[in-house]
């Protein structure tokens, strides 16, 4: 392929985008329940680093693992792909969560993962590492059937509504945390019926467009880069979502608009986390309901990964098999 044969639009970029996402989930899982999160997270960014050396894109991430003084690799603003030094190649904007859970890996839990999502130069919300306040439904309802602005039953009774179903008929995702205190009484007094997650809400808000999940409504406060990634995979799904920064202090507020916000309490809908061209993929790292974990065996390893892209709406589940023998990984070296 020549280096402008491509746009970040084509579809062999999607599946280029699992082999990454393999990558770093093989490597990720070398460290699964061995207690240390650091190095299972390290091993996942080394190795998604490495595996984007081949994918044909001048990248840029712009969600990562960081600023350059604190990553060593993946910060924001490091230049990924094939056409990275040389230039000339489809120009994309990179995210990444190499290792989405890295405590639920340090103890063997459930629903770790390795995402990327990519979108055309500008199309990601430069999101600083701080928390979103997060609102997702899925796909199929009015415009607007739920808001950050309203309070939680006004939300669930719209919701119900629209679903034409009771409030008790609902299931509400949240991550299990004592900030999620108010919201969770709030849920319970309204007769909904409640998820607590331990990690991992870039899953927690992708089930809101998968019907077999269980989820109507995913709300809470977590990571805004994990916010930018689920906006991704949701423009691709289907389903709504709102995001709206949390700020700890005025430093927060400064890096924010030094990134490019100019309305630091502005919600973001989807498509302004995520506009234009996007794809998503992610890889399982332990089992959890969206994909299957690392299944190691001697010589191999079995994986399991998402990949979608907006522009078709497609949506694939990609099983891989792994022959170590034949392709020899870094970590069993
Ligand atoms: P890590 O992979 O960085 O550990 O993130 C896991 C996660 O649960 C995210 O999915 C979520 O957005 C964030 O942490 C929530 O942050 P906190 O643990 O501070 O509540």
């Amino acid at each position: 392929m020549t280096p402008t044969d491509g746009q970040v639009t084509d579809r062999n970029l999607a599946l280029e985008l699992v082999r990454v996402t393999e990558a770093a989930a093989l490597a990720a899982s070398n460290w699964v329940g061995k207690g240390d999160k650091n190095a299972a997270d390290g091993a996942a960014v080394e190795a998604m680093r490495h595996a984007f050396d081949t994918v044909a894109i001048d990248g840029t991430v712009v969600i990562g693992e960081g600023e350059m003084d604190e990553a060593p690799m993946l910060y924001i603003g490091e230049k990924v792909g094939l056409y990275a030094k040389s230039g000339g190649g489809p120009l994309a904007d990179i995210a990444v969560d190499p290792l989405e859970g890295t405590s639920l890996t340090a103890k063997g839990g459930p629903n770790a993962m390795a995402t990327i999502a990519l979108a055309e130069k500008g199309g990601f919300l430069h999101a600083p590492d701080i928390y979103m306040d997060k609102l997702a439904v899925g796909p199929g309802l009015p415009n607007d059937v739920v808001s950050l602005d309203a309070t939680m039953e006004q939300n669930l009774k719209s919701l119900a509504r629209a679903k034409k179903c009771d409030v008790g008929d609902l299931t509400v995702c949240m991550l299990d945390r004592d900030r999620h205190k108010e919201l969770l009484k709030a849920c319970r007094a309204a007769g909904a019926r409640v998820m607590l997650i331990p990690d991992g809400d870039v899953s927690g808000v992708v089930a809101v467009s998968q019907p077999e999940a269980g989820v109507d409504m995913y709300v809470g406060w977590g990571g805004a880069p994990e916010g930018v990634l689920a906006a991704a995979a949701l423009r691709c799904i289907g389903g709504q979502m709102y995001g709206r920064l949390i700020y700890e202090d005025d430093s927060q507020i400064e890096r924010a608009k030094s990134m490019g916000i100019t309305e630091p309490n502005r919600i973001f809908r989807l498509e302004e986390m995520a506009k234009g061209n996007v794809m998503f993929a992610a890889t399982g790292v332990t089992t959890g309901p969206m994909l299957k974990g690392v299944r190691r065996f001697g010589g191999g390893a079995f994986t399991h990964s998402i990949v979608m892209r907006s522009k078709s709406g497609t949506v694939r589940y990609v099983e891989g098999h792994h022959n170590f023998n034949v392709k020899p990984v870094s970590f069993i070296a």
